[in-house]
């Protein structure tokens, strides 16, 4: 079984499997407002080793993603599928913007929340810069792929985006429970069934 390093956490996943799916499947920190339709970045993630494990990134990313913000390591989670046996790593945005803005509120020692505003603003002013630099071509590809219905309502299965967003709010705020975390060792549902 394959594995990913996701927010510092090792989940099990399969060949062809997109990464949101893996997060979701074990309620990781993502975010998925669109429903792996490629509309809202929310699942936006840093691949920090492994890329060579993933699939080239679609002309969706190169719709949204600026060819800098890629050139970092940054892909989205909806449009990336693991292609190779290797171990990938990777931090979501979400969790990445989480812990920034921690560092801020409660600063690690020997740091100041000044000095660790930067990296949150910074990552705010890329995440931005890079939509509207992308617009309205971003939005004409979502419009082209799905129709204009989908662009205000994309959800497949809206109980299941509920429940997976329950279920990782509830992993967040549960984050410093001892009995949480055992209980969560296994995945909530098998590996979805994705092509490769
Ligand atoms: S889930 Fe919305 S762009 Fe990936």
């Amino acid at each position: 079984m394959l594995q990913v390093e996701m927010n510092d956490e090792v989940f099990e996943a399969k060949l062809g499997e997109r990464l949101v799916s893996v997060a979701r499947r074990n309620a990781a920190h993502i975010g998925f407002y669109c429903d792996g339709n490629g509309l809202c970045t929310l699942c936006e993630c840093h691949v920090l080793s492994g890329a060579d494990q993933l699939n080239e990134p679609t002309e969706v990313e190169h719709t949204w993603l600026t060819d800098d913000r890629l050139a970092e390591g940054y892909r989205l989670g909806c449009q990336m599928s693991l292609r190779g046996i290797g171990r990938v790593r990777v931090l979501t945005r979400a969790e990445e913007m989480r812990r920034q803005l921690d560092a801020v509120l409660s600063p690690p020692a020997g740091t100041t929340a000044l000095e660790n505003l930067r990296p949150l603003l910074d990552n705010i002013v890329a995440m931005n810069w890079q939509h509207i630099g992308r617009w309205p071509a971003n939005l004409v590809d979502g419009f082209q792929r799905l129709g204009l219905v989908a662009l205000f309502w994309p959800f497949a299965d809206l109980n299941l985006l509920i429940s997976d967003t329950v279920r990782i709010t509830q992993r967040l705020l549960a984050a410093d429970s001892p009995s949480v975390a055992a209980a969560e060792q296994k995945p909530a549902r098998p590996p979805a069934r994705e092509a490769a």
